[in-house]
């Protein structure tokens, strides 16, 4: 017999047809987001459960989950949706999707500096609502991010291929990490071993680590001070990095001159006040969001249970 494997939302087609290829299947006919209860009554239907960001295994909903579900394998590199030590206390096998996603994010990222920097939503809201009566050389003056300082806050495998990128902007690449990276993967990048002197020496800063208790709401009013009055912030990573009100007083005040932003404390949905800053240009969580990556993290959750269910380590296993 087959194991069954209960995927939770409708992936890319060609993902959904590589799991029936190897599982039986349960699906989501809704695709809606499935709560706690949902969660462990699919549980006890299946061996395997192929899940999204969206879907929250907290420790409460991990000590509920049926003894027959032997591996979480996460549709995501992110993993906070997941409460690690609980799976591993119940003897379950949590797996993520690193690698893939990283020129897919990257580019999310490259997209929301420059469409902060250069107002994109601005310009696109004049255009599209016919606003758009006269050409001058002062009309929508941006900043220009050819040859700025770009802060990255973790320096991991979406973090390089961002550098990488913005190196084709002549920017300067500036770097905070628990620790300092080899030259050959980071060339010429400055590692600044505190928060705080990364904040004070670059004009814009993007944040690509993951959400932990130690990095949650690290962009705060102390942190947004650091930073030079008109710097840039950009968020490709989780929401909970930031404390939104402060970094919203800070864009009020024009302290941070433009923020673009892919992830929000509350998702789906966002947050409103930034909605109503001219500022901000906002995407709706869509960095691993390309045909070419959404099929590559199928692949490769779908590696991790074939690994498991032949016995062998699966290579992206994180407890
Ligand atoms: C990830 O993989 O963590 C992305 O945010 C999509 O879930």
């Amino acid at each position: 017999m087959r194991p069954v494997v209960w995927i939770t939302r409708q992936l890319v087609q060609p993902a959904m047809d590589a799991v029936a290829a190897d599982f039986d299947v349960i699906t989501n006919p809704t695709d809606a987001v499935m709560d706690g209860d949902a969660l462990v009554a699919a549980s006890h239907q299946c061996d395997a459960m192929l899940i999204c960001h969206s879907e929250l295994i907290t420790a409460e909903v991990a000590a509920r989950l049926s003894p027959r579900l032997k591996i979480i394998a996460n549709y995501s590199v992110g993993v906070d949706h997941v409460d690690l030590a609980a799976c591993q206390a119940r003897g379950i096998v949590v797996t993520n999707t690193p690698d893939v996603l990283s020129d897919a994010t990257a580019e999310i990222g490259l997209l929301l500096l420059l469409g902060a920097a250069r107002r994109a939503y601005e310009g696109d809201r004049m255009v599209r609502q016919g606003l758009w009566t006269t050409w001058g050389p002062t009309l929508m003056n941006g900043i220009q991010v050819t040859g700025k300082r770009l802060g990255i806050v973790g320096m991991g495998r979406v973090g390089q291929v961002l550098a990488k990128r913005a190196r084709g902007f002549d920017m300067e690449i500036h770097y905070h990490n628990r620790k300092s990276l080899d030259e050959t993967l980071v060339p010429g990048a400055i590692y600044h071993s505190t928060l705080e002197s990364l904040m004070r020496s670059v004009d814009m800063l993007s944040l690509n680590c993951p959400a932990t208790p130690d990095t949650e709401r690290m962009i705060n009013a102390q942190s947004l001070a650091w930073l030079r009055p008109g710097a840039i912030i950009v968020n490709a990573a989780r929401g909970k990095l930031v404390d939104e009100d402060a970094l919203i007083a800070a864009l009020q005040s024009g302290h941070i001159a433009a923020a673009g932003l892919d992830c929000f404390v509350n998702e789906p949905g966002g947050n409103p006040k930034f909605a109503a800053l001219d500022n901000v240009f906002l995407l709706p969580h869509l960095g691993s969001s390309t045909n070419e990556t959404r099929l590559a993290m199928g692949q490769r959750a779908l590696l991790n249970l074939n690994a498991y269910f032949r016995g062998e380590p699966p290579p992206d296993r994180l407890v």
